[in-house]
């Protein structure tokens, strides 16, 4: 490696910054996490060095994840100590994210396919916090005791019933426990208008015991996609019931 490059590569380091986001950087374009495991790419992103520290790029339009925090979500509660639900990892593209976060915590990586499951299970070798599962989200039973409790539940299915998979797993969130719901419109119904199936999703959710803060759609990342974002039970000091306005772009 010559003077030149190392030196552009520590300039290019120094411009990563905190995000206004925990645990998140940036460098005024790009989305960073801290790597769990330096020297190594999970799907080819870029990485940034600086010494023993090394930062991966978050693509947003890999990872929903990703593409909702470019969009601007002010509800963030991933923390080095979570206690994560993932269902739908695949290959663990945005659980690795999540594992960079949640270093003192867990992430429980839910996925039936034994192709993705099988990256699932290298990925995890090195990623002490990624507890990979080959169960179906929609069989929470096989998988509860080694589940517990968790503070996050992530689902990114895209399957028909998204909901009901979604509301059978909420059993594992603890009190004010927060809910990601990563909608495929055309999963639950190839024909009809996006913005009407996701008002449906919602109406469905405000007739459980989670509370619905908001929904977001992930265009230009993700076409036909909306993150819905929710917490579990009656509504706390810090968002007084009535504070949050709902966007339907
Ligand atoms: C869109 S991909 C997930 C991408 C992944 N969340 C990411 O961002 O890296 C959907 C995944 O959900 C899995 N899946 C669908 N239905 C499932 C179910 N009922 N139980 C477990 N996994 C399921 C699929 O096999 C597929 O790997």
């Amino acid at each position: 490696m010559t003077m030149k490059t190392s030196l552009a590569e520590r300039q290019a380091v120094l411009r990563v910054r905190p995000h206004e986001l925990p645990y998140l950087f940036e460098d005024g374009k790009d989305l960073f996490t801290r790597s769990l495991t330096p020297g190594r790419s999970v799907y080819g992103e870029r990485r940034l060095a600086d010494g023993a520290v090394e930062y991966r790029s978050w693509d947003p339009y890999r990872s929903k994840l990703g593409a909702l925090v470019q969009k601007g979500t002010v509800h963030w509660p991933f923390r080095a100590n979570s206690r994560v639900l993932y269902l739908g990892a695949a290959s663990g593209t945005t659980a690795s994210h999540v594992s960079d976060i949640a270093t003192q915590g867990v992430v429980h990586c839910i996925e039936f396919s034994p192709r993705a499951f099988q990256k699932l299970l290298t990925l995890s070798e090195v990623r002490h916090n990624m507890n990979p599962i080959l169960a179906d989200a929609e069989r929470p039973d096989t998988y509860a005791r080694e589940v517990g409790e968790v503070d996050i539940l992530y689902q990114d299915v895209s399957q028909r019933d998204q909901v009901g998979i979604f509301l059978k797993n909420a059993r594992f969130l603890v009190p004010r426990g927060w809910g990601f719901l990563m909608v495929k419109s055309r999963s639950i119904d190839v024909s009809a208008n996006p913005k009407r199936v996701f008002q449906a999703v919602v109406e469905r959710l405000r007739g459980s015991d989670l509370r619905v803060l908001d929904l977001i759609r992930l265009e230009p990342y993700e076409r036909d996609h909306a993150a819905v974002v929710v917490r579990k039970g009656s509504p706390g000091p810090i968002e007084p019931a009535g504070s949050v306005t709902l966007k339907y772009p």
